[in-house]
This record gives structure tokens, sequence and C-alpha cells, in this order.
């Protein structure tokens, strides 16, 4: 059986984090002195936040970390008596080895409901004297006033290229892959900043060869090429909607992208032209529909062909 990189990839101590340096010192710094305060990781996802609740906990409990640690997702539908039930039990036992607390790791946090999240905050009061809590969030503004100001905020940003870089070179000096430059440039494209997704896009890959080419990555990962994005674009937009219908029917099977995969795209596309600002507010404003008439289930096809069509009629000002 194949090995989720994800998985065997996850960094095990803190200094195998990339890219959160600032945050990296701060959590080293808690575990030297074998304390933390309430923490809220918030940020975009595959950037380090459960990784780094996993790595600070094995810091700082040592051998009993998995005894010392429990994970519990806010978003699982059984709701927070369900979860006030877990900690209730976890947080009976005393900690194990030498410790004075336990960790509570509560991922999804920001998806409680106002009242759950009331509840949530008697219970970190509850149990403060023998648990820490750490929160994982997207948007520490969805998180109520109360539970912020408890804990100590850590801003997880999306993980920048050379970073990025660095840890897929090490998984493909592991693996034995070869990634070409431009396969390189294609991973950073296709993750925006989510080393996740970096890191299962180059496992699919791997998958199909062990040369790891854009043009491999493309077609594995339902990401079209930028340049074909373009050229559709710009089929569309001189009016020559015949060709722009083949070349978006053709994008969609080359790439086995769907409706929703394609928007994202050409949502990305319109600000690279060099088309005056005006125009590209019109066509980003087509494009919003389009993307929100896709995400209620209307016909992918379509949809594409009637903002393409909307695409030769407003390009009619730009001839
Ligand atoms: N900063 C990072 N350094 C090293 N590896 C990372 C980093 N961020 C993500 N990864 C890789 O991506 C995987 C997922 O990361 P992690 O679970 O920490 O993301 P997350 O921020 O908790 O995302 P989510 O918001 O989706 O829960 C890890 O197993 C690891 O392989
Ligand atoms: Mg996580």
């Amino acid at each position: 059986m194949h090995d989720i990189w994800i998985e065997k990839y996850r960094p095990k101590i803190l200094n195998d984090i990339v890219g959160q340096e600032d945050i990296i010192e701060r959590l080293k710094a808690y575990a030297k002195i074998r304390n933390v305060p309430h923490l809220i990781f918030s940020g975009p996802a595959g950037t380090g936040k459960t990784s780094s609740a996993l790595a600070l906990s094995r810091e700082l409990f040592g051998e009993t970390w998995k005894q010392n640690f429990i994970e519990l997702n806010a978003s699982d539908e059984r709701g927070i008596n369900i979860i006030r039930g877990k900690i209730k039990n976890f947080a009976r036992t005393a900690p194990m080895g030498q410790n004075q607390f336990k960790i509570i790791f509560l991922d999804e946090a920001d998806s409680l409901t106002i009242d759950a999240q009331a509840a949530l905050r008697r219970t970190i009061e509850k149990y403060s004297h023998i648990c820490r809590f750490m929160l994982s969030v997207n948007y520490s503004s969805k998180l109520i006033e109360p539970i912020q100001s408890r804990c100590t905020v850590f801003r997880f940003g999306p993980i920048k290229p050379d970073a990025i870089q660095k840890y897929l070179r090490k998984i493909a000096k592991e693996e034995k892959l070869e990634i070409t430059p431009d396969g390189l440039e294609t991973l950073i494209f296709v993750s925006k900043g989510d080393l996740r997704k970096a890191i299962n896009v180059l496992q699919v890959g791997a998958s199909i060869s062990n040369k790891i080419t854009a043009e491999l990555l493309y077609e594995t990962s339902s990401t079209a090429k930028p340049e074909d994005v373009k050229l559709l674009i710009d089929s569309a937009l001189s009016g020559n909607f015949m060709i722009a219908r083949n070349q978006l029917y053709d994008l969609l099977l080359k790439y086995g992208m769907s409706g929703e995969d394609l928007i994202k795209q050409i949502h990305q596309a319109i600000f690279d032209l060099t088309i005056s600002d005006e125009s590209k507010v019109k066509l980003i404003e087509k494009t919003g529909e389009t993307e929100f008439r896709l995400v209620e289930g209307c016909n992918d096809h379509i949809q594409l062909e009637a903002l393409m069509a909307q695409f030769a009629l407003a390009g009619e000002n730009l001839r």
C-alpha cells in the first residue's frame, strides 16, 4: 500500500515546519518553559496549524504526549454537547508524567454557532486549571470576543514559494523524483500557498511518472495551464465565439475540470488581461454571476458557454 504523503511528511518537530518562522520561534519558547497559554491558530488550509499543535505537544510532553493531547473537531454534526462530554472525560484524569496540564486541540472551532461558542467559553474557564485549549480556525474574527480575549492568537499566512520549494525538494529526494523547473513552478501556482495541496498534487503526479513536469501536473490536478485559459478569454473577447466554445470544451476535457474549477481560473486570469479596470469590473461581475449559478448546481456547459457569450458581447467595446 502507498503511504499518504501529507501524513508521511507531516513535520514531527517544530523545526520541521516551514514558512512560519516567527510563529515557530514563539512556540519553541513555550516548549522551553514547558507552559503555554490558550492558543488560537488562524489561517488558510494547509499552512501548518494542526502540524504545529501536534509538534508543540510532542515537544512539551515528550513520550507522554499522546496521553496528554486530544484532538476534537468542532464541525462534528453531533455538536457542542458531545465535545463537552469528551472534554470532561479527558480532563477528569490528571496529566501524565511531570506535566501540569493537558492539551485540547479543537479543529474548525469557527464552525461553532454563537451559542455553542458561549458554551465552549464556559468549558474553557471550567477546565483552565488542568487544560490548555488550542483552537484552529480559518478566521479568528468568527470567534466571539470572550474566547478571543482568553487566547493568544497566531496568524498563519499562506506558505511562500521558496518554503514550498524547499519542502517539495526534500520529498522529491526521498521519493527519488525529478521535478523539472516548470514542474516546480506549476506546483507553486496550483497550491497558492497551501502546502497540503502542493504535496497531494505532487503525489498524484508521481503515481504516473517519476519525472514531474508542468504538463503532467496540469493534467493530473484539474488545473488548466494559465496560457490556455488566457487563449480562451482572448477568443471570446475578440468575438470568435465558436472558437472560444471549442477551446472551452477542450479545456474541460483535457484537464478533467469541473465548471467550478475553471471559473476560478477564469476569474484569476481576468486580472492579468491588458484591458481597462472598468472592463475588468464588468467581466468580474459576469464571472461572479456564473460562479454562483455553478455552485447552485446549474449545467456547467451551458453556464460557461453563456459566460463566453457575455465576454464576446463585452468585447465589442474593446475592439
Ligand atoms: N508549514 C508547514 N510546514 C511543513 N509542512 C506543512 C506545513 N503546512 C502544511 N504542511 C503539510 O501539509 C499537511 C497538512 O498541514 P496541516 O494539517 O498542518 O494544515 P492546517 O493548517 O491544519 O490545515 P486545515 O486548515 O485544512 O486544517 C501536513 O501534514 C504537512 O505535510
Ligand atoms: Mg488542520
